[in-house]
């Protein structure tokens, strides 16, 4: 089968590593989706593996397409019934981009009436009750050429499944899954997240360190595909668990000036099967020292949208710069939407590079160590 995985802007590279690390060689990206052959085992490894994707989708059909018939056609002609039982609940999402269909409802309903149509026919009933599992199917349409996907994944990868209570100003999983691999660090270097809130880049970090695969506690809609086999899907998953790392993990070290904020990150990092990895610290991030060499620290700072929060910004980027001046064998990664960082910061990035937090274009700095020895 034809397998699509969909990333962020700006994490697409990552993404493609991530990919290459399952055996996919060739996945070139177009229009932030990575798109290859594989088989019912691959697919399950994508949605368990893949920490910085937002989706993965099975590639139905594509074909030219100017008109509504052509779409019905195109779409009625897609065996239907080896996915979708007769109880299925069908969602179309139309996505339409400089194309003569442009009309989003219209689309949806044609989409739906072809579908409706064939599986009415192959189960011999009059109408469908559409009262059992989701099945989310896109139909996307740019500069007149239709690509129709199956999402594999249900809702997005983002959500791993630890997070059940809410922080302000969260970062999703799949964005401090991406900074991560994005920076030099690796699971034998020291990390301090330094203004952890809700804990996501800790816990990422420290599923990694663990070898945790990031979809291994949530389902996938997948598993309701009719000609999905199962089994497969208990064997990658049972893999995965057996490659659980067996090595003691080095600390991770999480800062944070709000006790409610680290409340629910002990309660996240629990969640996640890591809180025995993280040290949490309720101070603020200006007391951070490290002995420990060529440590790579994380910040996602307070980003002060309101004007009068500006002085206070201020004061926190300058004291958060000094951080970086009292340990200067480590490296500094930086998301931030604020646009003079680096003159607050008092130096210069060495990397830069566009990121969005969910609507927010940030830019996501790196300032690299400089070797030290301590003695
Ligand atoms: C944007 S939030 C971080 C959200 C986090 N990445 C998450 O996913 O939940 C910024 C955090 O910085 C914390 N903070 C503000 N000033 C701080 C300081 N001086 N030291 C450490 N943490 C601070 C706030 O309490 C807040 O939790």
């Amino acid at each position: 089968m034809k397998i699509s995985v969909s990333a962020a802007s700006g994490v697409e590279s990552v993404t493609k590593r991530e990919l290459f690390k399952l055996g996919v060689e060739n996945a070139p990206a177009i229009n932030g989706r990575m798109t290859f052959e594989g088989d019912d085992r691959l697919l399950a490894d994508c949605n368990l593996w893949l920490s910085t994707a937002s989706r993965v989708f099975v590639v139905l059909s594509q074909f030219k397409c100017t008109d509504f018939d052509t779409l019905f056609d195109g779409v009625s002609d897609i065996k239907w019934e080896d996915y979708i039982p007769d109880d299925g609940r069908i969602v179309i999402k139309p996505k339409l981009v400089q194309s003569k269909l442009n009309a989003f409802s219209a689309t949806q309903s044609v989409a739906k009436k072809a579908i409706c149509e064939r599986l009415k026919r192959v189960y011999k009933r009059d109408f469908l009750a559409e009262n059992g599992k989701t099945f989310e199917i896109e139909i996307g349409i740019t500069r007149d050429f239709c690509s129709v996907l199956l999402n594999a994944s249900g809702e997005s990868l983002h959500r791993r499944g630890y997070r059940n209570v809410y922080g302000e100003a969260q970062l999703k999983e799949t964005l401090a899954a991406s900074m991560l691999e994005l920076s030099v660090w690796n699971p034998s270097r020291p990390l301090c997240d330094l203004f952890t809130g809700t804990g996501t880049i800790a816990i990422e970090a420290a599923m990694k360190e663990k070898n945790i695969a990031p979809g291994i506690n949530r389902t996938f809609d997948f598993l309701h595909f009719k000609n999905f086999d199962k089994k497969v899907f208990e064997v990658a998953k049972s893999e995965a668990i057996g490659r659980l790392s067996q090595e003691k993990p080095l600390k991770i070290q999480a800062y944070d000036i709000d006790e409610a904020q680290l409340k629910k990150a002990f309660i996240h990092a629990k969640n996640a099967g890591v809180e025995d990895v993280i040290e949490f610290h309720n101070e603020s991030m200006e007391n951070f020292k490290s002995d420990l060499l060529r440590g790579v620290a994380f910040a996602n700072p307070p980003y002060g949208e309101r004007l009068d929060e500006r002085p206070f910004i201020e004061k926190l980027y300058r004291a958060y710069g000094k951080v970086r001046k009292s340990n200067p064998d480590w490296c500094f990664y930086t998301i931030t939407p604020v646009s003079d960082f680096e003159r607050l910061f008092c130096q210069r990035a060495d990397k830069k590079r566009k990121l969005y937090n969910g609507r927010i274009e940030c830019c996501f700095y790196a300032h690299l160590g400089k070797p030290q020895s301590k003695s």
